[in-house]
């Protein structure tokens, strides 16, 4: 029986009567694949298993984005039941911003570039929200998707300098047949613009540079904002007319070459 907690009260009464492993995974809802492996081993590594959906105003800074943030409530419980997770949080804005947003987690080094260079205020949104989330669900152990890998590696960071006691847990990108990432905003993409953007991974993969790659996807019309080797990772964010999509793959440590 997957229990829906809209009330916060409710669930810190029922999370003081809990002593058994917690397992926790943060998600917007619209759930996909790529969710569900990460919910999957969630039930399988933990003997209670926590899931929120909430869609984080504060770390969009597109407003179109966040209105057009697609919901699939009815199919997200679904399959929440059919995995057997036990608690399903879903509070309000108001529940989880008793501050209406005046206190805010910020970062001020890896957050100032890629991701968060394109999208300003957006990381400071995401370590927000996260930070509350850890601290209402006390989790032994919280898993997020190397889909974003700079998120994933933030959060990692803040539950580190914020001594929370929840281990961050990384899984792997799950993947559609032709390669492209499984995201909440596929959905909005045409089907030409869904042909289309498996090429975005597939370049992301390629054996060309980052200069290289970036020069092909604009020969190829995509509107990009970034591809940038960091370390062992390879970055992208474009844009497929009007949807947004990022990706990342591991490399060989570029700066150990050279
Ligand atoms: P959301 O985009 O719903 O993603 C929830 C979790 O699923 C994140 O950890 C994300 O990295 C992971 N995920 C998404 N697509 C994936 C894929 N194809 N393969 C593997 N994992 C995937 O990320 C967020 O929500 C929010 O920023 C959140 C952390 C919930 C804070 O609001």
């Amino acid at each position: 029986m997957t229990k829906i907690l809209s009330d916060l009260k409710e669930w810190f009464n029922i999370r003081n009567s809990l002593t058994a492993t917690i397992g926790f995974v943060p998600t917007m809802g619209a759930l996909h694949k790529g969710h569900l492996s990460l919910i999957e081993r969630c039930v399988k590594e933990n003997k209670i298993s926590v899931v929120s959906i909430f869609v984080n105003p504060a770390q969009f800074n597109d407003k179109n984005d966040y209105e057009n943030y697609p919901k699939t409530f009815d199919n997200d419980f679904k399959m929440l039941k059919e995995i057997g997770v036990d608690y399903l949080l879903m509070p309000d804005y108001n529940n989880l911003y008793p501050d209406d947003y005046k206190y805010k987690v910020t970062e001020t080094d890896f957050c100032k570039i890629l991701e968060g260079h394109h999208r300003p205020g957006h990381f400071d949104g995401v370590l927000t929200v996260v930070l509350k989330l850890l601290n209402i669900v006390r989790s032994d152990k919280a898993y997020f998707g190397e889909k974003d890998y700079q998120q994933y590696k933030l959060i990692e960071g803040m539950t580190r300098a914020f001594f929370i006691n929840t281990e961050v847990i990384l899984c792997e990108t799950i993947r559609e047949d032709d390669g492209l990432a499984f995201s909440s905003r596929n959905v909005r993409l045409t089907k030409d613009e869904r042909r289309k953007a498996s090429l975005f991974p597939a370049l992301l993969k390629s054996k060309m540079n980052a200069e290289q790659i970036r020069s092909e996807l604009e020969k190829l019309n995509f509107k990009v904002d970034y591809v940038q080797d960091l370390t062992d990772r390879r970055y992208g964010a474009l844009w497929v007319g009007k949807v947004r999509l990022i990706d990342n793959v591991k490399i060989k440590n570029t700066r150990a070459e050279t």
